[in-house]
């Protein structure tokens, strides 16, 4: 499953403290899920001090990292052909006596290291998800190296120990993992083989980074994890009133710590299993008011029989049961899923069993997928493929429905004014952007006497409802005050 061949055996290379680095410019690109967004953060964060700022144009990147996601045939792709826009970039640089490090990490590099290089040896780098605290290592071998230098293992090691801090955020909302990998192996999934093992991050690390982020300005944290609300953790000692004796800390817990940090003043978490959803982060939803009212809770299936195809442990029935728990905690909840169709064996009866348990639950979004085989799965080895024809049109219809439930989501919001959280300027002159409860991205002009300053979190009334958006008005001070 996993490689380690490296061209040269070389010792790290620190950068000396007593020398300046040179400037020079680092190009990342990220595909896939947020977990890869806040990997790709780190990443640059670890380069910094070898001297590498950040730039958008391949043309004058000296290094590229191209931080990838195997989830589906399609974003593996991409990979593929974006590599082969590299090879031209690279050639034009080196006849200009520019040299370009390409690096490819993430999910694709973890599981098809050996085909990357092969496919195109003008990539320097491979590295998966756990070494990428490895990296100024590789680039200085990678400088001196006739081949790629390969790094896939899970090193026994806890990467998170070996990174440098954060270097705080880069606007009013953070991400922070909190947990990595999956111990759960659904039949479809390549998760549990690109991101090994199941690992919390202890508690006292967590809340150390939560702290970091919120003194650097960060008002919304998101928590990050494949299965985030299967973390559990040791009770930091610095911490009083935390576990029973010998007891740990689940999700909830931790939640509410974090709820206590000056300037947080919003918490989500995602993705969870509908498995590891238990009483008291239920209830969490309905006590701690920096919880924000969105839980994206994937159910792949309405069918018992296909649920079990996939090995994913719950029925439909457990799934409906929690949607009402949760709801009954937070009346206000944006639920939203993930679904598969067209899973092998699948039947006209199994998908008319998802758009019931659709119908019945009434999601505020949702992704929806046809079915990928991904090599090594047991899904990809299992019989009664479903014909594409079939897939689209069963991937049709269930995107009419969510897209219908969404729409009216958004809709029955219009006219309530709503606490939203200011990220920056909108995407039209004199507008401001931000974010609602529910995660939707909202626009409002800026209003003379309204104030909108970018972190803060202020009352706007909800004007219109766009397919991805929602339109609002500031309210301005006067009228609050009548309020
Ligand atoms: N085919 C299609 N969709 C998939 N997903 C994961 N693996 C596959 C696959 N082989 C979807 C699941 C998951 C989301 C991140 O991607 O719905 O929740
Ligand atoms: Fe993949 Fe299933 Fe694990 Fe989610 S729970 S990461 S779908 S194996």
């Amino acid at each position: 499953m996993s490689s380690s061949a490296d061209v040269l055996a070389a010792g790290p290379a620190a950068p000396d403290p007593g020398r300046a680095a040179p400037a020079r410019k680092l190009l990342i690109r990220t595909w896939g899920c947020q977990m890869n967004v806040y990997d790709s953060g780190r990443m640059a964060d670890i380069l910094a001090p070898l001297g590498y700022a950040p730039t958008e144009r391949a043309e004058e990147a000296d290094m590229v990292i191209l931080n990838t996601c195997h989830i589906r045939e399609k974003a593996s792709e991409k990979v593929f052909s974006d590599l082969g826009r590299l090879r031209v970039t690279k050639n034009e640089r080196r006849a200009g006596g520019k040299d370009t490090i390409i690096a490819v990490a993430g999910c694709v590099a973890q599981a098809e290291g050996a085909e990357i290089t092969a496919r195109a040896p003008w990539v320097d780098i491979v590295l998966g998800p756990q070494t990428y605290h490895r990296l100024p290592e590789m680039v200085a071998r990678a400088s001196r190296a006739a081949g790629a230098v390969i790094e896939t293992d899970f090193p026994a090691e806890d990467k998170f120990d070996h990174l440098p801090e954060t270097r705080g955020p880069s606007g009013p909302v953070a991400f922070l993992t909190i947990q990595e990998g999956c111990d759960k192996f659904c039949s479809f999934c390549v998760v549990p083989y690109t991101r090994g093992a199941e690992f919390s991050r202890p508690a006292a690390a967590v809340i150390a980074e939560a702290r970091r982020l919120a003194a650097g300005g960060a008002r919304e944290i998101v928590l990050l994890g494949q299965n985030v609300n299967a973390w559990a953790g040791e009770a930091p000692r610095t911490v009083s009133g935390g576990a029973s004796p010998g007891g740990g800390w689940g999700l909830a817990r931790l939640l509410r710590e974090l709820a206590e940090i000056p300037g947080v003043a919003r918490l989500r978490y995602t993705t969870s299993h509908p498995r590891d959803m238990g009483g008291d982060l239920i209830a969490a939803h309905g006590e701690i008011p920096a919880l924000m009212p969105y839980l994206h809770l994937p159910v792949q299936s309405g069918s018992d029989r296909v649920l079990a195809a996939m090995n994913r442990g719950h029925g439909a029935e457990l799934y409906l049961s929690l949607a009402d728990r949760l709801r009954a905690a937070r009346p206000d909840l944006a639920l939203t899923s993930d679904f598969i169709v067209g899973h092998p064996g699948e039947t006209a009866a199994d998908h008319a069993a998802t758009m019931r348990l659709v119908e019945r639950v009434g999601f505020a979004g949702a992704y929806s997928f046809k079915y990928s085989a991904r090599p090594g799965t047991p899904a990809a080895a299992q019989p009664g493929a479903v014909a594409e024809d079939v897939k689209d049109a069963r991937l049709g219809e269930l995107q009419a429905l969510l897209r219908a439930q969404a729409d009216a989501f958004n809709r029955a919001l219009v006219g309530r004014t709503v606490d939203v959280l200011v990220t920056g300027a909108g995407r039209h002159p004199g507008q401001v952007a931000g974010r609602s409860p529910w995660l939707q991205p909202v626009h409002a002009p800026m209003a003379s006497g309204g104030t909108a300053p970018v972190g803060a979190v202020v009352p706007m009334t909800l004007r219109a409802a766009h397919p991805n958006s929602l339109s609002a008005t500031l309210v301005l001070p006067e009228e609050t005050a009548a309020a």
